[in-house]
């Protein structure tokens, strides 16, 4: 049964959702994992519902494989629970908890053909010959590999191998699908061209899907949330934009995306918020707008702020162009889209930057 999602899910939803006496698909409560005296996952908490795409996203070695690992049954919590559909899987081995999982290296057969690599789970799971067949050709076109069954994998693309991994692993109608670092291996190219179509697999299938990644872009583009772990630990989860747009920490801001710190700038930040204890102002670079130092104040001028500066650095950046600003002690990153008939500023020339107070945020260091 193919069941269809409306994409991306909102908050409102989830929130209901959680609130509601549906069991979660999956939940993680309060697992501890340690290695020796290392906590790869310190006391995860998390619930994720039935056909999200949720991505784990964090820097190298903040315990996202672990987490999945969790799931997937490889490793054994110390303390907490695991629960699928409501049950706890604490006692559910590996190879009977029925997931399909992607890793960033393809793990196909590399002696069998790409046929053989997709009959090979059900086979597993004792389906009939002619019935696998009929499976295996219909997902084969559902991945647009139609050409592509009688080669072996060395004899495909690494995008289009991991079409196939996504394929073996979708292939067995699993209740949910675990990637860890998919797209990893392939080029920048190829990565975007994948993204598309995962986000389109996603949608057709319509499966519980947990990804992780340490690539903010691909978790930015794929996901209905994000999980943003560091150092075992969740330090935020929210929709793509809200957590791109209102970053909880320091930490979050600076995983996705840039951010402009403004920890005793040397002026006085203004917001229309007043700001909360324990926290600093923090500015995109994309909302802080450039021009010469006696440009004409602006419409609604009391709803911005502007201070002078000195062009410390110009970087180039195909579409973008970025600019370091200096002002007094601080330096600030502006990014600007390049457009024709608009100004370059040279280094070492006076400058005023403005912001829409409404566009500062607070963080916690
Ligand atoms: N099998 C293992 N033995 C010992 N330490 C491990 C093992 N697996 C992971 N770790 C440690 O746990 C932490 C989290 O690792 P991991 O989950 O692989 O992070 P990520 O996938 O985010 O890079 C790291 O400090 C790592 O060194
Ligand atoms: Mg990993």
């Amino acid at each position: 049964m193919t069941v269809y999602i409306r994409n991306p899910v909102s908050l409102t939803e989830v929130n209901a959702l959680e609130q509601s006496a549906v069991p979660a698909q999956i939940e993680f409560r309060k697992v501890t994992k340690m290695y020796g005296r290392v906590a790869a996952v310190k006391d995860l908490s998390l619930t994720v519902r039935r056909g999200e795409f949720l991505t784990i996203l964090g820097p190298s070695g903040s315990g996202k494989t672990t987490a999945l690992m969790l799931l997937a049954g490889f490793v054994a919590p110390n303390e907490g629970d695991i629960l699928i559909a409501g049950n706890s899987v604490a006692a559910v081995p590996s190879y009977r908890r029925d997931q399909g999982i992607v890793f960033q290296s393809y793990a196909l057969f590399p002696h069998l053909t790409v046929r053989r690599n997709l009959e090979f789970p059900l086979e597993m799971r004792g389906m009939k010959a002619a019935e696998r067949a009929a499976r295996v050709d219909r997902m084969l076109e559902r991945v647009h590999l139609e050409d592509f069954g009688g080669r072996m994998p060395s004899q495909l693309s690494g995008g289009q191998q991991q079409r196939v991994a996504l394929a073996r692993a979708l292939i067995a109608d699993p209740p949910f699908l675990l990637l860890d670092e998919p797209l990893g291996a392939l080029d920048r190219n190829l990565r975007e061209q994948m993204q598309v179509e995962m986000k389109s697999l996603h949608k057709e299938f319509g499966i519980t899907t947990i990804c992780v990644t340490h690539d903010q872009e691909e978790a930015l583009t794929l996901s209905d949330r994000i999980v943003v772990m560091r150092a075992g630990r969740i330090e935020q989860t929210d929709a793509p934009e809200a957590l791109y747009d209102r970053p909880a920490t320091c930490f979050v801001a600076k995983f996705l995306g840039e951010a402009n710190i403004l920890e005793n700038p040397g002026f006085t930040v203004e917001s229309d918020a007043a700001q909360p204890f324990g926290t600093v102002a923090m500015i995109r670079p994309e909302r802080i707008c450039i021009s010469l130092p006696n440009a004409p104040k602006r419409a609604n001028a009391d709803q911005w702020q502007s201070v002078s500066g000195i062009v410390d650095e110009m970087i180039y950046c195909g579409p973008l162009r970025k600019y370091h600003v200096r002002v007094g002690s601080t330096v600030l990153i502006v990014r600007e889209h390049v457009a024709s008939e608009q100004q370059t500023f040279r280094l070492g020339s006076e400058v005023r930057i403005h912001w829409l107070r409404c566009d500062v945020r607070f963080v916690s260091l």
